[in-house]
């Protein structure tokens, strides 16, 4: 089976759609005022419906959606998507914060709810430079570790997490984010590389194969629509593909800002990574609707909201709001257009109470960056995407 559009739902399909507008995806125009409320009520269909046959659609689940705390996320995920990813439950510092010691309680739930509902569990992610103790790469004194020592934890770290879940996992994002943002060189200079030299990227994919020969393996990253950014990323891959390096697939994360959406770029880039051969995965799709914010990693962290930088507390206005669905329509029908190279694209976050752009780059704001609302409801967002994947039937 191709693990690309691995799904097992088949035959439960109308009975599903039946109870679900039974039950929850029932929902009123937006808009209708108190005298209009004879309005008939919308049947939602869900997204996975929406877009089967063209690409899995995914979601990202967080740890509170996984120990059964966020019922409304968890009914919402079981309902629209058929890829789960675990927004942090399976990072270097969720399954071994100490050497040794591996906590997989979170991650088994993920891949378990992934099974009961026919969804494709993502892995994510085995070597990245954020989320991992520091331990993988340095001693107790702060010493970076010898190559060989590094590795060795590297190794290990892949051999238990995919070979754990070997043939049920068949998507990893073997290495996050190690492309570097500015600057001539083309690496970031991660602990990683600094402990084990270049080729650690090659090393990860090749104990990743070694554990599960089977796997979909993804390189994934940010800002890899455009820009320098996009040519070193392009360098990266050929270079991996030249020496063999078993690597599918590259992720493109696209957590994109309404201000100034990469339509283009993207479109442009998704055409020149499927040229490499690779399958495309649009990794973590978001926008968010306010102002960047200081992107200062110290100030981000410290940096308390203001009426501009926060400005829809009370809600967002229906122009907004509008704009918001255009522009998740637009990017939709692009995907859409490149089906036989697109294999996903997931959304980071299920809706956006819970979405981590809240607090990115400034905490605690109010954002609407998803395609459900705070209260589980489907935005104007949804049913622009909804169309879009209907008109493309
Ligand atoms: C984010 C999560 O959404 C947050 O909950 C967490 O605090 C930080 O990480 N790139 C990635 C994701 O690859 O793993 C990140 O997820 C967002 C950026």
């Amino acid at each position: 089976m191709n693990p690309f559009s691995q799904n097992r739902r088949g035959e439960r399909h109308l009975e599903q759609i039946l109870t679900i507008s039974a039950i929850l995806a029932v929902s009123f125009t937006a808009g209708a005022s108190a005298q209009e409320n004879v309005v008939p009520p919308k049947i939602v269909m869900p997204l996975e419906d929406a877009f089967r046959g063209k690409f899995l659609i995914g979601t990202a689940l967080s740890d509170r959606a996984l120990e059964g705390r966020d019922p409304l996320s968890e009914s919402l995920a079981r309902t629209h998507f058929d890829a789960f990813t675990p927004e942090n439950s399976m990072k270097p510092e969720a399954l071994q914060r100490v050497k040794g010691q591996f906590t997989f309680a979170n991650a088994d739930a993920l891949v378990k709810m992934a099974e009961e509902t026919g969804a494709t569990p993502i892995g994510h992610t085995l070597v990245w430079h954020s989320q991992t103790p520091a331990w993988f790469t340095h001693d107790d004194a702060g010493r970076l570790l010898s190559r060989r020592e590094a590795l060795q934890n590297m190794r290990n770290h892949i051999a238990a997490v995919v070979g754990r879940y070997k043939g049920r996992v068949k998507q990893w994002d073997v290495v996050n984010e190690a492309v570097s943002d500015s600057g001539e060189a083309i690496l970031r200079d991660s602990p990683w590389r600094q402990a084990i030299g270049d080729d650690y990227i090659a090393e990860a994919f090749r104990a990743a194969h070694k554990a599960d020969p089977d796997a979909i393996l993804t390189y994934n990253d940010y800002s890899n629509e455009s820009g320098p950014k996009r040519n070193k990323t392009l360098r990266l891959l050929k270079s991996l593909l030249a020496q063999g390096i078993p690597i599918n697939a590259v992720g493109m994360q696209c957590h994109w800002l309404l201000r100034a959406p990469l339509l283009q770029e993207a479109d442009e880039a998704i055409r020149l990574y499927s040229a490499l051969g690779l399958k495309v995965i649009i990794s973590e799709f978001d926008i968010s609707v306010l102002p960047l914010g200081n992107m200062g990693a110290d100030i981000a962290a410290t940096e308390a909201p203001t009426p501009t930088s926060n400005p829809y507390t009370a809600g967002l206005p229906q122009d907004v709001s509008q704009k918001l669905a255009d522009c998740y329509g637009q990017a939709f029908a692009m995907f859409l257009r490149h089906k036989k190279d697109v294999a996903r694209v997931t959304l980071w976050g299920v809706h956006d109470g819970t979405s981590w752009r809240n607090d990115f780059t400034v905490r605690g704001r109010t954002d609407y960056p998803l395609l459900f609302d705070r209260q589980g409801q489907p935005k104007a967002a949804f049913f622009a995407v909804q169309k879009v994947a209907q008109n493309a039937r």
